[in-house]
């Protein structure tokens, strides 16, 4: 099989198989495994940050529970949220989106999930962070809800699109054009992608990111239907499919 070399490796959640999901550990891991990115989630603080967790509460995921948006950075920042997946990683908190910005270098590509905004406050929010910290154009924004993809594209019309979805790829024609604005990725389920809806979409210029392969032989089949990045809870294992020593 000819493996890509420009096939980008994202760590989902961070490597969200051996650390706990959407802390710096997973990040951190991610990176140490030769991730090419790194994939995570926001919500919205009480008092208005970006912070970096899938769920819309604190109590799959921490010692703590509450909704995140009923909660300040101060009351969310007492959870911990590495002690419910291993003891090794006990202390780990909840971070802010913008604690991520400074951990990952800028080569490494961000996918950021918007899981709920709230209102429309979260955009301004990541609009401006991602100002400040100098990441637009090389974050990738993506979320199943597309109008705030819109509603973002007009804050900042440099910002990535992903379209987030889980539908057939094919089906991504109708979703882009009803989008009115460019499109970067399509991030499918990989249950719904076939060869030739790869193709079309490559050929069309839009960067092809399925979501979530873990198992070795699946990692092998998007490689061979022409995937541009493969988004996955193991990038360890992607690394070596791809680089075996
Ligand atoms: O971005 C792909 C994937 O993360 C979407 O599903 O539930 O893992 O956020 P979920
Ligand atoms: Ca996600």
């Amino acid at each position: 099989m000819t493996m890509s070399s420009t096939l980008l490796n994202i760590a989902h959640r961070g490597a969200k198989g051996e650390a706990p999901e959407n802390t710096l550990a997973a990040f951190r891991l991610g990176l140490e495994q030769g991730c090419d990115a790194i994939e995570l989630d926001i919500h919205l603080s009480k008092d208005g940050q970006l912070i970096v967790i899938h769920d819309a509460t604190l109590d799959r995921t921490t010692d703590k529970t509450g909704r995140v948006n009923d909660l300040t950075v101060e009351e969310i920042r007492q959870a911990d949220a590495g002690r419910w997946f291993h003891e090794s990683f006990a202390g780990e908190r909840v971070p802010l989106l913008e604690e991520v910005f400074d951990l990952v270098p800028p080569h490494i590509m961000i996918n950021v999930e918007i899981k709920d905004s709230y209102g429309r406050r979260t955009e301004p929010a990541l609009v401006e962070l991602m100002r400040n910290k100098d990441r637009v154009g090389q974050v990738v924004v993506s979320s199943f809800d597309h109008k705030s993809l819109q509603y973002l594209k007009l804050l900042e019309p440099e910002t990535r699109m992903g379209l987030l979805y889980d539908v057939n790829l094919g089906r991504h024609s109708a979703l882009v054009s009803s989008l009115g604005a460019p499109v970067y990725s399509l991030h499918p389920n990989f249950k719904r992608i076939s060869k030739e809806d790869v193709r079309d979409a490559v050929a069309q210029g839009l960067q092809v990111f399925p979501y979530t392969i873990n198992r070795e032989e699946d990692m092998m089949l998007a490689i061979q239907y022409g995937v541009s990045g493969i988004i996955t809870d193991y990038p360890g294992r992607l690394k070596a499919l791809l680089c075996p020593t």
